[in-house]
Order: C-alpha cells, then structure tokens, then sequence
C-alpha cells in the first residue's frame, strides 16, 4: 500500500459550566445520597467536570463536536469543503436519527463528506481513528474529521454515588490526511478488540429497540448509566497495559521508546497503575481528568488537542492513545506526530 494518514489538526470544546465536587454533594445531599470532595479527589482524581445547560442547543452533542472541528480544521489549513468522511464517535447522540455526523454535517457545511456515528463507547475517538487510518490507507478518502463527543450528563444515574461523580461533557475532534507510506509523520498502527460478553459491567437497560423507555423504566432510571465500577477498574488496568505493550511490540519498540502516552481518563488511580505496570514514568503521561473528569469518547482527542497546544507534543515524537470503555471495548492507537 502506498498511503499512510496522519493527524494535522486537534480540536477540542467544553461546555461553559463548571460543576465541583461540592457541587455534586449538595445536589446528592437532597436525595440524602452522601459523597464528598474529599473521597471523589482521592478515589478519582477528579475536582470539576463540565455539563451541558439543558435546552441550550450551543451545547448539543453536535455543537460542541462543531466547535472542536472548527478548531481542528483550523490548525489544519482546511476548509469544511475539504472533508471526504467524517465519522463521529459517541454513546450520547443528539438524536437516535439522524445521526449526530449528518447534524454536524449540516452545522459544519461540508457538503463533499458522507458521515456516520459510532458507538464503541469510551474507545470511539481510537475506533474512529482507526477507520479513517483504514480508508485513507486503501485510497478511498483523501481527508477524514474524527471527532469524539458526549453529553454524558443527559444519561447520568443521579441516584448511584459510584458513577454519578465520574462523567462529564466535552468534545475532541482530529483531521486525519492522506499521506505517504514512507512518512515519519503517520498513524504507525490501530489495535482494536472488544468483548461483548462484559456488556452488563457499563450500560444503559432501556431507551434502545429491546427496552423502550416507558414512565415506569425513568423512575427506576433504567434509561440511565449502570456500572460495576470495581470490575470495569481491574479489566481496565489490565486491558490499558496489555494494549500498550501490543502496539510497541508491533512496531519493535519499547517502552522507553515513547515520548507521550495518552490513556482515557476515567481515573487517575487506573492510569497510574497503568504507568507503573508499564514502568513509564507519570512525567510522559498526559492527564486532565481533574479538570473534566470522564469525558468517554472524548477524553483521548481532547486531551491530545490540549498537549498539541500547549506545545507539550512536538513533531517527530511518538505518541500512544490507549483506551477502554463499555462493550466492554479496547484500542490502542501508535502514532508518529
Ligand atoms: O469509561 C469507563 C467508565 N467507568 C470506569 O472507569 C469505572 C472504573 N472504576 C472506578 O473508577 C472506581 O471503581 C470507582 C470510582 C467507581 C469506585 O471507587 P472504588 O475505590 O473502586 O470504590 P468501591 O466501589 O470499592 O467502594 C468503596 C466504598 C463503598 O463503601 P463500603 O461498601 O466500603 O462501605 C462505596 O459504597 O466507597 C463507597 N462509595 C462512595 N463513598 C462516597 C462509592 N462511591 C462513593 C462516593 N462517595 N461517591
């Protein structure tokens, strides 16, 4: 094959409202439900997130996905014009049709672009990057906007402590481009597994064609997060550092080999076990998990955007996203910036 892609442009966006974790006591205390700042830090790593206002559409899963594309196109030096493919990672869509690719389609005007969603949870943004990788590789499609975006805070359990605290809203977005086999600067390779059989560890009961939301589902909350927090933390350790180490060995390299390492952010206590299974020092790895929490599939771009900008990754450094999420989903992806 002579095409490899690679990413010329980040792009990231968050709604305006901060919520702390005094804030989410209060709100829980009402349900006399008990939480602290104090255990969500130690526990989490997490002091605020952002959460869409509802009924502000600026703050739609599509408008923060425009925002962050805009962003991205704009490091990029590309116009929406430009865009052959644009696939949009998220469990949160705007709406179950028309998906939320063709409502930022029609934000966005990028008429020469067909779009699509896709649901692996908190591995979307790499699922998406990985697909891009594949149609960019095989010729198909010059230019490709992935973007990784949720309005978490529509599906939030308010009754459940363990989960509540977690998750927050945001967007990240990438233009993935045509270029060179031969190039320094390219995706190096995709890794992705899933398995279906630890589907009940994170997911939503109702609301989709097996369980249609009825009155008597909202007051049990079965249209919102389910989770088995303590053993979606053991599999993600394991999962993160078993990834990483595939992505390297595919490509003869070593640890120490990598300048960045770009974990989802669920929590600091998984990424930290992951660095120290690794033996990668926490100095290469890039964390904003206290500032935003568990964005899903818009942890890893959001935060690649935030150390592309901040100067932290430079040309010629080799980088890895590595992700987790409901499925239970994993992938990895191994890039050359
Ligand atoms: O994208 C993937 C999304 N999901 C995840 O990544 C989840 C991964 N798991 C986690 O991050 C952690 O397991 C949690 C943060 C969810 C929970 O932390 P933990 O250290 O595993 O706590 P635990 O579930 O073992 O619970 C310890 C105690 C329990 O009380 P008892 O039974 O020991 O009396 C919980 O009821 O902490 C209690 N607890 C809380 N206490 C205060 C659970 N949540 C809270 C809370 N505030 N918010």
């Amino acid at each position: 094959m002579e095409y490899a892609a690679k990413i010329t442009g980040t792009g990231s966006a968050f709604p305006q409202k901060r919520v702390s974790n005094t804030d989410i006591s209060q709100k829980l205390a009402q349900s006399g439900i008990e939480t602290s700042d104090s255990w969500i830090r130690e526990r989490t790593g997490i002091a605020e997130r952002r959460m869409s206002t509802p009924g502000n559409s600026e703050e739609h899963n599509s408008s923060l996905g425009l925002a962050a594309a805009l962003n991205a196109l704009k490091m990029a030096g590309k116009t929406p014009l430009d865009i052959d493919q644009i696939i949009y990672a998220t469990c949160t869509p705007d709406t179950i049709i028309p998906s939320t690719a063709c409502w930022l389609q029609h934000k966005l005007g990028a008429v020469k672009a067909w779009g699509m969603d896709l649901n692996a949870a908190c591995s979307g943004f790499i699922y998406g990057l990985s697909i891009a990788d594949q149609f960019i590789r095989t010729g198909q499609v010059k230019t490709c906007l992935v973007i990784g975006a949720e309005v978490l805070s529509s599906i939030i359990n308010w009754e459940d402590r363990s989960s509540c605290i977690l998750f927050g809203d945001g967007a990240g977005a990438a233009i993935v481009e045509r270029t060179q086999e031969t190039s320094a600067h390219r995706i190096l390779s995709t890794h992705l597994l899933s398995d279906g059989n630890l589907w009940e560890m994170l997911h939503v009961p109702a609301g989709g064609s097996a369980q249609p939301v009825t009155p008597e589902m909202i007051l049990q909350n079965l249209n919102k997060i389910h989770m088995n927090g303590r053993e979606i933390f053991k599999v993600a350790v394991r999962t993160l550092s078993s990834f990483a180490v595939k992505a390297l060995k595919k490509n003869q390299m070593t640890v120490d080999m990598l300048d960045w390492f770009v974990p989802h952010q669920a929590n600091i206590r998984i990424i930290e076990a992951v660095a120290k299974r690794l033996n990668l020092p926490m100095e290469k790895v890039l964390v904003n998990v206290d500032r935003y929490g568990n964005t899903s599939s818009a942890t890893v771009p959001s935060m690649l955007d935030e150390a592309v900008r901040d100067g932290r990754i430079q040309k010629g450094q080799t980088v890895l996203l590595d992700a987790f999420g409901a499925g239970l989903t994993y992938g990895a992806v191994l890039m050359r910036w």
